[in-house]
């Protein structure tokens, strides 16, 4: 079957498994290229991982971290995703059903990491189960080896409590009052405005159960306690905090509440592992990119369109792959102490936040129109970067190929 994006109101509903393998596999290049640059001039640091748990490892900032360690550092990697097998219906066509892009991606990232010969272990599961947990603390101990970098990269809509069964939601929503703002239409590049309600106090404290720090910390508990965190080990969670005209849809918001938990916890970890295990853990502030939820949220995707145009034209612009790059090999691995902020965070959204980019992203966004967005932002990319993130527009993929199956690559 020829497989085409299917959009509806700006989410990708389907996946090219082709696709989906060929973007992991430029970002496998990319690292292996930066690793042997830096290699050849002699600049890698005798500091680095060597066993890996990626929590959210199949899309975003979790595969390219997964990516980084494994194909940079050769680090043996445990992965942890919830994603949707594909189905060929058994025979019957209206059943067919593309996986989700996570669910090829992991597919892809084993296969290659087989022919590297890197050892690696993908779970498809609920990372917020307590039986997930034990599954990759039987596996560590089987493998006889201890986590010496956790990155929580999980994000999610819902939540179940693994000790009640409670389900929590949580919402992008301001809090306060109304939020509206323009967005895109993803593929014709319409502007139209949108709004969000304010929150209520349920959703607010739901937000900070689903996607605050409470799940981490659980992980690291039962890993120390299982004996499975090496000595000197590191954990990593990410955050986003942007530019001042979002933050009263995202930082000032429920999912800001929710980043402020995750880094209040990033906090308490570091003073518990420094004292049990001479550990570090930190809350990575990345920079803002196309993903699946972004396309939904108020003026994101307008501020990332002309973002991007800016940094391309200062050539500074980065991807999910880049940023990781960057946060292992001149944040997390060094040699020397891990750099950050006041607050205890790394701040890798050094060069969004940039004066001289948010002047002009400033500057652009006061004055953009219909007529004017395509020039003055990078509206190519954004669609571009959307319709990658699901396996479609990726270079070198052959998109009137028949697909044989949807249940691999
Ligand atoms: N995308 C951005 O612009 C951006 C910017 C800065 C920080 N961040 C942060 O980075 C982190 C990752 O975001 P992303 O954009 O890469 O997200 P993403 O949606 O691409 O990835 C989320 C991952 O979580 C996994 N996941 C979801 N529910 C799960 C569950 N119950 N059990 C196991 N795995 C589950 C998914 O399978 C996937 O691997 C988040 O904390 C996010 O807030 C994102």
């Amino acid at each position: 079957m020829i497989i085409k994006p299917l959009i509806r109101s700006n989410m990708c509903i389907n996946a090219h498994p082709q696709g989906c393998a060929a973007e992991v596999k430029h970002q496998i290049e990319y690292i292996e290229k930066k690793f042997a640059e830096r290699s050849a001039l002699g600049k890698q640091s005798k500091d680095a991982p060597k066993t890996v748990l990626v929590l959210g490892c199949s899309t975003g900032y979790g595969l390219a971290s997964r990516i980084t360690a494994a194909f940079g550092y050769k680090a043996v990697t445990i992965g942890v995703s919830f994603e949707k097998e594909g189905s060929d219906g058994d025979g019957d066509s209206s059943r067919e059903k593309t996986g989700t892009p996570g669910w090829y991606n992991n597919m892809a990232f084993d296969k290659y990491a087989k022919e590297a010969g890197l050892e690696a272990v993908t779970y498809n599961g609920d990372a917020f189960s307590h039986e997930m947990r034990k599954n990759v603390i039987d596996t560590l101990k089987k493998m006889d080896r201890k986590v010496d970098l956790l990155v929580y990269s999980v994000a999610s809509s819902v939540r179940v409590d693994p000790d009640n069964g409670t389900i929590y939601r949580s919402v992008l929503k301001p809090v306060g009052k109304v939020f509206s703002g323009a967005t895109i239409d993803c593929l014709s590049g319409r502007i139209s405005t949108i709004s969000a309600n304010p929150a209520t106090e349920e959703e607010i404290a739901n937000t900070v159960k689903v996607m605050g720090g409470e799940d981490w910390a659980i992980w690291i508990h039962q890993l120390k306690e299982a004996g499975v965190l090496a000595e000197g080990v590191k954990t990593v969670a990410y955050s986003y905090i942007g530019p001042k005209l979002s933050h009263a849809i995202y930082r000032d918001g429920t999912i800001g509440s929710a980043k402020k938990h995750l880094e209040a916890t990033a906090r308490d970890l570091n003073s518990e592992l420094k004292n049990d295990l001479n550990g570090e853990a930190y809350v990575s502030v990345n920079k803002g990119l196309v993903t699946r939820s972004s396309a939904v949220i108020p003026i994101i995707p307008m501020y990332i369109s002309i973002l991007f145009k800016v940094m391309k034209e200062l050539g500074n612009h980065e991807g999910c792959i880049e940023q990781m790059e960057r946060l292992f090999t001149e944040r997390l691995y060094t040699g020397s102490a891990v750099p950050t902020d006041s607050e205890n965070l790394i701040r890798i959204d050094d060069y969004e936040l940039d004066p001289k980019v948010q002047a002009e992203v400033d500057k652009r966004m006061a004055t953009v129109t219909q007529e004017n967005l395509s020039e003055i932002g990078d509206l190519e990319g954004y669609r571009h970067d959307f319709l990658a993130t699901n396996g479609f527009d990726v270079d070198g993929v052959d998109y009137e190929a028949d697909v044989k199956t949807l249940t691999s690559i």
